[in-house]
Formats: C-alpha cells, sequence, structure tokens
C-alpha cells in the first residue's frame, strides 16, 4: 500500500468512530444545562491570532505550529487549539456588543507538531468552553463544575484535578524577577531553550519538558510567595468554592500551564490510573485576563478549558467505559424474486420512516444466503415476500429471537412490529 496517514494522525472506523461521536452526544448533553452556544471557527487562522495569545516563548509557538505561506504569500497556521481563535471571533463579530455574561464551547480538530506517543498526537480533538464577562471565582468553579460532571457523565473516576494561581499581572512581575534572580546562578542547568525563556519569560522555564524533573525547577520560587493580596484571596474563593461543592481537588504549586495567557486560577483534570496514560491532562485549561484587550478589543475577562477528545476515548476505552454502541437490527426482508425486491424496498422505506433499522438483500432469490445474510446481521424480526406472498397481500413475520412466525395482512406489519417493538 503505497499511501499511509500522516505520523501522529488516526483514522477512526467501525466501532472507533461510534466512541468518538458518543463521547461528543454526552458532552453535548452536559454542556447544554449550562447554556453553552456553540462556534464553529475556521481550522486556520492568520498566524499571529496564535502567536500574539499562546506567547512567543510558548513551546506551541516556537515547535508546534503548522504554519505555511498560501499562494497570496500570507502566513497561515493550522489552529493549535481553540481560545484565540474563539476570542479573535468574538472580537471581530462584536459579539460583546450585547450585555450579559457569554459562554461559548467548540468542538473540533487542532494541530501540533508535537512527538507523537500514547495520547499525544499531532491531529486531535478539542471540546472546549470560552466564558467571557466576569472575573469570578464562583465562575472559575462553575466552569471547572461542568468539567467534573462531563468526566461524571462519562462514568470517568480515575482522574484527579490540579489546581493552581498563577497570580494577577502585578504578581507575575514580582515573580519573574525573582525566577530571573534564581535561575542567574543555574543557567548551565538549563536546555538551550530555557536559557532563552531566562531572558524573555523566566515562568515559561517551569513548563519546559526537557527540565521539568531537574532539581534546580523542582526547588524554584513558587508562585504563592509572590501573590498580591487581591490575588491570594481570588485563589482562596476559589478553594472554599470548589470544597463547598464538593469537588476532590489538589492545589500543585508547580502548575504553570503551557501558554500565556493564562491569569490567576489555572488546573488541569490528569489520568490517575496504572496505565500509560497516567499523568496525562484530560482536560486543561483556567483564567485569562487580557486576551480581548491585547487583540485591540474591549476589557473583558474569560475562562475556560478543552478536552483532548482522544484522551477521553483512550481512558473510557481501557477501564471499558461505553455502552455497547451496536446499531442492532430491527428488521431484514427477504425477497424470493425481483418483484419482491421492488416490494421489499418498498416496506423497508415504510418502516425507516417509523424509525426502525432496515436491511434487505439486493441480490439473492434464493432462501440460503438470505438466512445466511440473517445469522450474520442478527435482525430482531425477518419479513419474507415471495410471489405467493405478493398475491395474498400477506406477509410472512419471523420473530427471530422468540422463535414465532406468523402471516400478517401487509397493511398491518409496520403496526405490528412498532407495538412489539
Ligand atoms: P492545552 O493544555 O494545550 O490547553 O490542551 C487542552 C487539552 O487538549 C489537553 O489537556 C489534552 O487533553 C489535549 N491535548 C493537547 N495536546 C494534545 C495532543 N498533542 N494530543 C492529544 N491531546 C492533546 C489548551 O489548548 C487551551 N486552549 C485550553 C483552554 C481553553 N484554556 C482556556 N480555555
Amino acid at each position: 500500500m503505497s499511501y499511509q496517514k500522516v505520523k501522529g494522525t488516526q483514522d477512526f472506523y467501525n466501532v472507533e468512530a461510534k466512541k468518538f461521536r458518543y463521547i461528543e452526544k454526552e458532552i453535548r448533553q452536559v454542556i447544554a444545562n449550562y447554556g453553552f452556544e456553540e462556534v464553529i471557527t475556521p481550522i486556520f487562522e492568520n498566524t499571529d491570532v496564535f502567536v500574539r495569545t499562546s506567547g512567543d516563548t510558548s513551546d506551541i509557538v516556537t515547535k508546534e505550529m503548522y504554519t505555511f505561506l498560501d499562494k497570496g504569500d500570507r502566513s497561515l497556521t493550522l489552529r493549535p487549539e481553540g481560545t484565540a481563535s474563539i476570542a479573535r471571533c468574538f472580537l471581530e463579530n462584536k459579539l460583546y456588543a450585547t450585555p450579559g455574561i457569554k459562554k461559548y464551547f467548540y468542538f473540533g480538530p487542532m494541530f501540533r507538531y508535537e512527538r507523537p506517543q500514547a495520547g499525544r498526537y499531532r491531529e486531535f480533538n478539542q471540546f472546549g468552553v470560552e466564558i467571557y464577562g466576569e472575573s469570578s471565582p464562583y465562575l472559575d468553579c462553575e466552569v471547572i463544575l461542568s468539567a467534573y460532571k462531563v468526566f461524571n457523565n462519562l462514568g470517568i473516576k480515575k482522574i484527579k484535578l490540579k489546581i493552581n494561581t498563577i497570580g494577577d499581572f502585578e504578581s507575575r512581575k514580582q515573580y519573574a524577577i525573582a525566577l530571573q534572580n534564581y535561575f542567574k546562578n543555574h543557567l548551565d542547568e538549563l536546555c538551550d531553550d530555557c536559557k532563552n525563556r531566562y531572558t524573555k519569560n523566566p515562568m515559561r522555564i517551569l513548563d519546559c519538558k526537557v527540565d521539568s524533573k531537574k532539581e534546580v525547577l523542582v526547588n524554584a520560587p513558587k508562585i504563592s510567595d509572590f501573590l498580591t493580596i487581591e490575588a491570594k484571596e481570588y485563589f482562596k474563593n476559589v478553594i472554599d468554592t470548589l470544597k463547598y461543592l464538593n469537588i476532590p481537588y489538589e492545589i500543585d504549586p508547580n502548575l504553570v500551564r503551557g501558554l500565556d495567557y493564562y491569569t490567576d486560577t489555572v488546573f488541569e483534570f490528569i489520568i490517575d490510573d496504572d496505565n500509560e496514560f497516567k499523568g496525562l491532562a484530560i482536560c486543561a485549561g483556567g483564567r485569562y485576563a487580557d486576551m480581548i484587550k491585547n487583540f485591540g478589543g474591549p476589557d473583558i475577562p474569560g475562562v475556560g478549558y478543552a478536552f483532548g477528545v482522544e484522551r477521553v476515548m483512550n481512558i473510557m476505552t481501557s477501564e471499558n467505559l461505553f455502552p455497547s454502541l451496536n446499531n442492532d437490527l430491527d428488521v431484514l426482508i427477504i425477497s424470493l424474486d425481483d418483484e419482491s425486491k421492488i416490494a421489499a424496498l418498498k416496506l423497508a422505506d415504510e418502516l425507516r420512516d417509523e424509525g426502525m433499522y432496515v436491511e434487505m438483500d439486493y441480490k439473492n432469490n434464493s432462501l440460503k444466503p438470505q438466512f445466511k445474510l440473517a445469522d450474520r446481521l442478527n435482525p430482531q424480526y425477518i419479513i419474507i415476500i415471495g410471489e405467493s406472498e405478493r398475491q395474498t397481500n400477506t406477509y410472512t413475520v419471523k420473530d427471530v429471537q422468540n422463535k414465532q412466525e406468523i402471516k400478517i395482512a401487509k397493511e398491518k406489519i409496520i403496526n405490528f412490529i412498532k407495538e412489539k417493538k
């Protein structure tokens, strides 16, 4: 076979495609009760949309974006995440013009040039939410609660909520100075990327995939020692509210997240199961105060998260959490000559209009291959139409499970099966 899928991408077919849609359906159901409206944005954006929001020292911008020039020499990027695109859409379409909090969700593919491994792909799907309009610890908790409800609804229990605050602008300003003072004497222990981050954005060092386990990072100053009174109070309210809502959490003082736009609350739901996915974030997000303002818009804060749909699928498969996703066949119509095939086609159409899943044989006129087909498809009912059935307008209906067979007038068949079902 000369064509193969691109490294880090996946095909979903048969039951895998059903699992994907099952997750989507369940998430949409939970989210509907929170009043989120769907937003569908383009798969690619002007590159600047991501550079200006994710940050030019983030891994996403420096290493992972699929960026290309189009035929008009414009720099475009396949979206690596949804938050920036939704903010661009919110601003461009002046969705802030009407009063009130705005709650949005999105579902779709994202692209990052990462090293493919278990649970990490180059094309993956995110379900995400973004809320604009209020800076409130209660809203942060409602956002976290909605993610928690998604997990509950899907039956996923082996997860851990890690949460932290990275403070407001003033807290981070002081923290950046403290980090630079600290790392000044440890530069030779850092990777080349981190040496660059040291001058441009020292907080990014804490999120480095290469250096993360080194002692020098573990012992680095913690943001909690540099929070302003307001930022401390804000985080205390978040934590108190989580306790009240009975949402288990763990404060992780090293959690800073890999994107530059965050302020105050940041969180990740981590897989806490003893398998190859242990420790991977399955949903992550936080608050961001300045994205809309930095795009040149009004001063409107946001908060949100995104689920990695493939990671949800991975953990649900390994924990056996999917219900049966088979589309059980209601009726198979067996037909014994060409005219009966036309009658079968018509009857199938009428039964499908009543919401039943119906199949028929399009080729064979003898019983043997059609009963073989029945063995394979395992329908609940088999209807047989042949010349004598057509002449008497009475079809044979077999109830496969109860092993019963009766002859019924053609016009009564639909009601008969509907009532039985
Ligand atoms: P993120 O942490 O970069 O945040 O990604 C969110 C989730 O997407 C991750 O927790 C993970 O489940 C999934 N994910 C990320 N990269 C991959 C990958 N290569 N393969 C499979 N799954 C992956 C964001 O994207 C933010 N936009 C979230 C957010 C929304 N913050 C505020 N609002």
